[in-house]
């Protein structure tokens, strides 16, 4: 198998080349004897060079589509011609070279090595609309390899189509672009996003596995505004506080269930004695909402400690807000896990996801709302970092009320 781009073209020219030169002698008459031998052995060994072509261009096409085939042919071709266009190639000729492309989930990925690495990325950052368009590719991603970039291609948005609760396996919670599962960290978890972003799914995405794991598990929900865990989906819950004095016994309740456990050792083993315990928040600004301020305080000590102290003795947080202020993320140290669905403004997704994460291409601020008029397409649609490949655009499932019921139905061991 050739993969060097450089050899493959070399091999498809010649393979090609003396067929001319054949045929010109096969029509004047001029082949005979040892001649028709040497014809019949280079046109066997060039309908097997064929052959394998034509295979090897036929699978690709059936696996990943003709379109991926063929753009990822054109770049490979074109790619020096392209490199020039885009300004990439300094006075002496020197630019990115392509090394590799290969068809992937929803389209290629192609790896450049780099002459002036900087200078480079910064170029084909700018210029990625321009080489997608010519590419005939919806999207154009540069990612910076170190000491090569990549340039991923996709031809539709990934993540444009809703995602069912199978399609995402037991212990993850979300997929991401490449196609890649991505894993709850078991980390105190914010969940970010305006209204109608789809941080429900967040949640449910986070929690459902869990529960449907049909490991030791104790879920405690508070909810403000009366609205994600009320209704038939409360019996997955040990309890769900609504108003503002249930919800101040149930933080405490959680804090002191949580101190039961201190000196059990560093590592949390979820067993039956010591169940996994997720104390869910929606609308997390609220949550102290009713209380007078001496009771607003005790309960803030207790969510803090618990925020402190929870993670390594399984007792997690899984919080959502509609609003990112500095309050609600001064805690956010001790939020491990940070989900920035659709956001308003990009200071906020800096807030959430860290200095310098919109320059490594985080874009919630970008996302379309999601209304009814145009089906709620990018509702559950976020970025989050992921342990395996940084930071990354993912889509949580949608969690339909059949499914809620369904998870309801694994009422969880205790
Ligand atoms: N992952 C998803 N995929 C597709 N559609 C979704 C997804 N999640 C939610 N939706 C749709 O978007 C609507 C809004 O979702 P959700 O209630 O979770 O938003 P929210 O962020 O909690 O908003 P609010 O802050 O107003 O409560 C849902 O009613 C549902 O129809
Ligand atoms: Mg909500």
């Amino acid at each position: 198998m050739i993969t060097n781009w450089k050899s493959r073209l070399l091999f498809l020219i010649f393979s090609w080349l003396w067929v001319l030169p054949v045929f010109i002698f096969i029509s004047t008459g001029s082949v005979t004897g040892v001649g028709w031998v040497v014809v019949t052995f280079l046109g066997l060994l060039w309908a097997g060079g064929v052959y394998f072509q034509v295979r090897s261009a036929w699978r690709w096409a059936r696996r990943f589509g003709s379109r991926t085939v063929f753009s990822a042919w054109v770049m490979r071709v074109a790619w020096p011609h392209l490199a020039d266009r885009a300004g990439l190639v300094d006075g002496d000729d020197n630019g990115p070279e392509l090394d590799t492309v290969e068809a992937t989930h929803g389209g290629w990925t192609a790896v450049l090595r780099t002459f002036n690495h900087d200078r480079e990325l910064s170029g084909l950052k700018s210029h990625r609309g321009y080489l997608g368009r010519t590419l005939g590719v919806k999207e154009l991603k540069v990612r910076d390899l170190g000491t090569s970039i990549a340039l991923r291609a996709y031809f539709d948005d990934p993540l444009a189509s809703k995602l069912r609760w199978p399609a995402v396996p037991k212990g993850s919670c979300a997929r991401d672009e490449d196609g890649r599962n991505v894993d709850w960290p078991r980390f105190h978890t914010l969940v970010a996003g305006a209204t109608g972003s789809g941080k429900g799914s967040a949640i449910w995405g986070i929690i459902g596995p869990e529960v449907r794991s049909g490991k030791p598990i104790k879920l405690y929900g508070c909810d403000p505004k009366m609205s994600e865990f009320a209704g038939k989906v409360e019996s997955v819950f040990e309890s769900v506080a609504f108003d503002s004095d249930p919800i101040a016994e149930m933080l405490k309740t959680v804090r002191d269930l949580m101190k039961e456990r201190r000196g059990q050792g560093r590592d949390f083993v979820q067993s039956a004695e010591n169940p996994l315990i997720i104390l869910a928040i929606d609308e997390l600004p609220s949550l102290y909402g009713g209380m007078d301020s001496k009771k607003a305080k005790a309960s803030a000590n207790n969510l803090d400690e618990i925020l402190r102290q929870g993670r390594s003795l399984g007792v997690m947080v899984v919080s959502a807000t509609q609003e990112v202020t500095k309050e609600i993320v001064s805690a956010r140290n001790s939020y491990g896990w940070r989900i920035a669905l659709r956001l308003e403004r990009a200071e906020e997704v800096t807030m959430l996801l860290g200095q310098g994460a919109v320059e490594e291409g985080a874009r919630p601020h970008e996302i379309a709302p999601a209304t009814p008029s145009n089906g709620y397409e990018t509702a559950g649609i976020g970025w989050v970092r992921s342990d395996s490949a940084g930071l990354v655009r993912v889509r949580f499932p949608y969690t339909s009320d059949d499914d809620l019921e369904q998870l309801a139905a694994f009422r969880p061991v205790s």
